[in-house]
């Protein structure tokens, strides 16, 4: 693990060095390296190749008076650079404008006032480091929480891959053009991420559908039909634990919904069908029809977004529609690469 950095930042070198005699216990209790910095420009030299060396920039303390950058200016520079740095501002005068600029863009942590009191420095210093490892804690619970889920969701892939190599792929690709969708269409960081995740699932209830009539290549008759249906229910059963992220069993269960109502299985119409199921429902089709079946040939996209489009508003959400059709280049790449 690299070092963990406390950086100091002021333009005269006494006080730079008196910050090193006096800053010595704390130093010594949290375990962090001092570094210091004549300048903001300076500073943020170091912090970048701190960032390079894989080492982490805990807290930084910067005067607000320097020629050059100004320490507000340097902290908003440092925010950028490394989001997750505490910043504290020295003034060694009331410059109300600077630290509000710094509260506002620069998310300050602390302010203190020139001269400062070693023991109000120490505790900021203290509570910053404790602040600051609880944080990516609980980062790194979120992670190995993550990559359990992600665990857990390809060992349910897997088991529809064994059962039906076509669909197994087809699941990826889902996974991937639904991500596009959602993440052109606006939607923040954490929905794509969980869309991703999650439409790799929409038809893990074809594990319970009979090999003949998954690999059917005629027409359905009405009963094969209805068993086909069937994959929606029989998924949702499968997904109905309290534990598990109401988008996955929304995507599963209304994956085969259409805008005008006249879809399955619960015939829901518009904005009541869940959004993350209207996306993975145009993912679904567009590789149906770009792809080989075992029923029918592969589409051009020019020949499948022409009868997507066809649909729009009947099948389809016409805005998110749209907006695949706008990225519809990239999504045939994912289509047709090996
Ligand atoms: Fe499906």
């Amino acid at each position: 693990m690299g070092r963990e950095i406390l950086l100091c930042v002021d333009d005269e070198l006494l006080v730079l060095e008196s910050l090193r005699l006096e800053l010595r216990p704390v130093l010594s209790d949290t375990g962090l390296a001092l570094e210091t910095a004549l300048s903001g420009e300076e500073a943020l030299q170091i912090v970048r190749e701190s960032i390079a060396a894989g080492e982490r920039v805990v807290c930084a303390i910067s005067d607000q008076k320097m020629p050059g950058m100004r320490g507000d200016e340097f902290l908003i520079e440092l925010r950028r650079l490394s989001p997750e740095t505490l910043a504290v501002l020295l003034t060694g005068y009331a410059d109300i404008a600077a630290v509000q600029n710094a509260i506002n863009q620069a998310e300050l942590y602390r302010y203190l006032s020139k001269p400062w009191q070693t023991a109000d420095l120490e505790m900021t210093i203290r509570s910053a480091a404790e602040r600051f490892r609880l944080v990516r804690a609980v980062e790194e619970k979120n992670r190995k929480i993550e990559r359990l889920t992600m665990t857990m969701v390809s060992i349910l892939e897997s088991a529809n891959y064994y059962n039906d190599s076509e669909t197994g792929n087809h699941i990826r690709r889902v996974s991937e053009y639904s991500t596009m969708i959602a993440r052109e269409a606006g939607f923040d960081q954490d929905f794509v991420r969980r869309i991703g995740l999650y439409s790799s699932l929409h038809d893990i209830g074809k594990v319970g559908i009979r090999r003949e009539v998954l690999h059917k290549a005629g027409k359905y008759s009405d009963e094969e039909f209805a068993e086909m249906k069937r994959h929606v229910s029989i998924g949702a059963s499968l997904l109905a634990r309290e534990e598990i992220d109401e988008m996955a069993k929304n995507i599963v269960l209304y994956h085969h919904e259409w805008w005008d109502g006249s879809g399955y299985l619960a015939g829901l119409q518009g904005e009541d069908i869940p959004v993350e199921a209207r996306i993975v429902a145009i993912a679904d089709v567009f590789d149906a029809l770009v792809t080989e079946r075992v029923y029918k040939p592969p589409l051009s996209l020019e020949q499948s977004m022409n009868m997507m489009l066809a649909e729009r508003g009947t099948h389809f959400d016409s805005d998110l529609l749209d907006v695949f059709a706008v990225n519809r280049h990239l999504a045939y790449w994912i289509a047709t690469k090996a």
